[in-house]
Parts: structure tokens; C-alpha cells; sequence
């Protein structure tokens, strides 16, 4: 099921100290290429350690929708039979891709350069959110698509039969675009190059290279410049997906601003391209340590170790380091919130056409939850109150997006009264343990689902 089901109302209230292991899911950028890549490769691919979130759940079933076949053995562990590149049939169906932005738009470059015909759609969030950025490069492939006004799902691509390489420079930060970009010059002849001036997220780079892919990656003044030689035959791999960052920020940043907090978050990825977050948290005084830091499937990993920091500043976040971290700025501003001083937060305009308009998410509930905040279109401030100090008490919405969710929900904990939020189903997409796991370590949160 995408997250259209039934709302639920959560109510997160201040908390003791937070304290023990917090095993997160599987890392989301990774669990999805995995299975695309899986389906793209000729024979078994097997997965460990997938996330079991409704996004990636999606990208399952449209992979099986596409004529691979997926199977699910329990606990994370799946094997991908694939159809090889260029082996996509076309689906019987719409295929719904439910919250998932990634997996919307990896899956149009996927196909896009095979014969057939896809149409996708999603639910409210997704159906509202930019797609031009992936349909014009990969109308340079030779593919047509055709949506609703202004490039918006439900959308139908026809994949081009007679795909060209090319040569491409995205113009905004964004590594689903990149990643587009490369899966449909799979199954074109010659060399595709992407260009990206700042450097996002390399999964895909990664684990292109890891099916046999030749791909190499330079950097020039322009930039990253990637080159990917079409028509490849890919291996299948067995992939360990690590634990994902993004989602370790939520009990990590819980434990910092929560009196007493003393959390262990076992085996996160520190692939420089996610770990802005972590950086920054240190910058604003925050005692969070990485231990046994080791080298996992080609990945820095460490178990981080975050205690309650009582003298946390506010700072200045370089706008350079926002690809890195452009997930944790919802979570980051909360921190922001308890710490002295002013966090300012620059060159983040992406943040705007994220599963919601993060910014203005983030801004209206902190306000209604006593907190000064400024934004501009690319920019935004949170003026800390410092730990203890932060009223709370206000209901806020969660947009149709999990990480607004599960921000508001931290700020609960450590809140001096409790925050509420309209609807916490979005939380299922990538976290879906988020509410046991919190729970566990310390964490009140009640939930009730509404009547439709
Ligand atoms: C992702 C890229 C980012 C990120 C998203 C996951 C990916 O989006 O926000 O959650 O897996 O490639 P953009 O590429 O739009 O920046």
C-alpha cells in the first residue's frame, strides 16, 4: 500500500533520557538501486538488509511490473531475478510509485530507453512535484512524455526505440536526476557523461561500477563528470544495504536535545556524499562520537554514539555542504531550536520541492510551537531558544511527509509541552519501525488512527 491510507494522529510528549541501541532500516537511496540494478542485470541478485518501507516497496512491485521477478524471503533478504538491460516488458498497468520521488524518477530513466510504454503516478505529494527535471534529459535519449500541467504525474513516458547518448550538465543539485541520467544511458550505444558542479549522492556510481559497469568519474573545473558506456552486461551482485543515515539523524538529533540521552546507532554510512549532518552537528558542540569505524562493502561505516549536549550553538551551515545533508535539515532546524543563537541555513531553494515545501513545513510549525524562524526562497534561520526553553504545545501538519513527521515528533520529546501532529502515516514510507524503535529507547509517542 502507498501512503494514501488512513491518517494517523500522533501526539509526542516530553521524555525522560533516551538511552540504549537504535537499530535503524536499511539505507532508502541504496535499497532502490539495488533493486533496479538487480532487475537490470541478468540472473539472481541477491539484497540483505532491505528497507521494508513503502517507497521501496513500490519500486519492488514496479520492478515486478516490468517483467522482473522479486521475491521476498523475510527479514530484508530478497533475491532479484533480472531481465537484463534492455529487457524492460511493458507493464499491463499504471504503475503507482506511491511518496517516492526517487523512485518515480530512477525508474523513468530506467525505461526510457527501452520500447515500451510507462505510465506512472503517485499519491498527492508526488503527483505535485517537478518532473520536467528528469523527462528533458531523457528527452534527449529520444523518449516522449506526456503529463499534466507543468510536467506533473500521472504522466505516460514512451521509452525511445532507437536511444542516442548524451551529454548532459544538471542544472540543479540532485543525485535522482544524475541517477536518471545514467540508468537510461544503460541502453543507449556509445558514452553517456553527466556533469554535476556540486557533488551529490554517488550510489549509483557506486553500484553501477559493482554490476560491471564501465563508468568513471573525473573532476574537471566543470565539475563531477561522469562517463558511462552504454549497453553493459551486468552482473547480478549480493549487496549488503547498510543502515541509512538519514533515518539515523532522527533518534542521533533526539538524543542530543533530550536531558540525560545517552544512544547508540550501530553501522551508518559515512559515505562523505550523506554525512553533512553529522559534520555540522559537531560544529554546533554536539557530543556525538564515531566508534570502530570500519570499511563495509566499499562504504566508511561507524556506530555513532550521541549523548545529551546541554551547550549546543547555533551556526552558520555552508551552503556547499547542502547536497549532503539536504534531508536533515527538517530534523538539523529542530536541534537548531534548542541550541543558542542563530542557525542560518543558505543555497537549500531544493528543500522547496521536496515530498512537501520542507522550508515552509518546518517554519509554520516551529512557530506555532514558539520558535522564531526567517526563511527567503533559498535560505532560512532558526533562532535557538537553548535546551529547555522551547514552549511546544501546538498541533502541526505533516504534509503527506515523513520527515516533517518525525521532526515534530523529536521536538516533543524534548519540548516543554507536547507536540502534535495531524496525520503520521507518511512515516511509514522509509522508517516504518520509527515509533516502536523511539518508544524503546524512551521515547512517549501515541498515535490514533482517524476514521475516514
Ligand atoms: C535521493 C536524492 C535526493 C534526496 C532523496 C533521495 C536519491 O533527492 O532528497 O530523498 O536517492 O537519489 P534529489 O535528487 O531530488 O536531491
Amino acid at each position: 500500500m502507498s501512503s494514501h491510507g488512513t491518517p494517523i494522529a500522533m501526539t509526542s510528549s516530553p521524555c525522560g533520557p533516551l538511552t540504549g541501541v537504535a537499530e535503524v532500516p536499511g539505507d532508502k537511496s541504496i535499497s532502490h538501486r539495488a533493486l533496479i540494478l538487480g532487475a537490470m542485470a541478468v540472473g539472481e541478485t541477491r539484497i540483505d538488509g532491505l528497507l521494508e518501507g513503502e517507497d521501496v516497496l513500490d519500486t519492488a512491485r514496479a520492478m515486478r511490473a516490468l517483467g522482473a521477478e522479486v521475491i521476498d524471503h523475510g527479514g530484508g533478504s530478497y533475491s532479484v531475478f533480472g531481465v537484463g538491460v534492455g529487457g524492460f516488458a511493458e507493464p499491463d498497468s499504471v504503475i503507482d510509485c506511491g511518496n517516492s520521488g526517487t523512485g518515480v524518477r530512477l525508474i523513468m530513466g530506467a525505461v526510457a530507453t527501452s520500447p515500451i510504454s510507462v505510465t506512472f503516478t503517485g499519491d498527492a505529494s508526488l503527483n505535485g512535484r517537478p518532473m520536467a527535471r528528469v523527462t528533458d534529459p531523457l528527452a534527449l535519449f529520444g523518449a516522449r512524455a506526456v503529463g499534466r500541467s507543468g510536467g506533473r504525474l500521472p504522466m505516460t513516458l514512451v521509452g525511445a526505440a532507437d536511444p542516442v547518448p548524451v551529454r548532459y550538465r544538471v542544472p540543479v543539485p540532485s543525485a535522482q536526476v544524475k541517477s536518471a541520467v545514467l540508468l537510461a544511458g544503460l541502453n543507449a550505444p556509445g558514452e553517456t557523461v553527466v556533469i554535476e558542479r556540486e557533488a551529490t549522492r554517488d550510489h549509483s556510481e557506486r553500484m553501477l561500477a559493482g554490476f560491471g559497469a564501465h563508468i568513471r568519474t573525473e573532476m574537471t573545473d566543470e565539475g563531477r563528470v561522469i562517463t558511462l558506456t552504454g549497453q553493459p552486461e551486468l552482473r547480478p551482485q549480493t549487496i549488503a544495504v547498510p543502515r541509512d543515515p538519514s533515518s539515523a539523524a532522527f533518534p542521533v538529533c533526539a538524543a542530543l536535545i533530550v536531558p540525560g540521552s545517552d544512544v547508540l546507532v550501530p553501522g551508518i554510512g559515512l559515505n562523505p556524499t550523506r554525512a553533512g549532518l553529522f559534520t555540522t552537528l559537531r560544529e554546533m558542540g554536539a557530543d556525538l562520537v564515531y566508534e570502530n569505524m570500519r570499511e563495509e562493502g566499499g562504504e566508511p561505516v561507524a556506530d555513532l554514539r550521541a549523548r545529551f549536549s546541554p551547550d549546543l550553538a547555533g551556526i552558520d551551515v555552508p551552503p556547499e555542504r547542502a547536497a549532503s545533508m539536504i534531508d536533515e535539515y527538517p530534523v538539523l532546524s529542530v536541534v537548531a531550536a534548542f541550541a543558542r543563537g542563530v542557525t542560518r541555513m543558505a543555497g537549500v531553494a531544493e528543500l522547496r520541492v521536496k515530498e512537501s515545501d520542507r522550508i515552509a513545513a518546518m517554519a509554520d510549525g516551529l512557530r506555532a510551537n514558539g520558535v522564531t524562524v526567517e526563511d527567503g526562497p533559498d535560505w532560512w534561520a532558526v533562532t535557538g531558544l537553548g535546551q529547555g526553553k522551547v514552549p511546544g504545545g501546538a498541533t502541526v501538519a505533516s504534509h503527506l511527509d515523513h520527515r516533517i513527521a518525525m521532526s515534530f515528533m523529536v521536538l516533543g520529546m524534548a519540548a516543554a509541552a507536547p507536540v502534535a501532529l495531524d496525520d503520521g502515516s507518511p512515516i511509514a514510507t522509509s522508517f516504518p519501525i520509527f515509533t516502536r524503535l523511539m518508544g524503546a529507547l524512551g521515547a512517549r509517542i501515541s498515535s490514533a488512527p482517524q476514521a475516514g
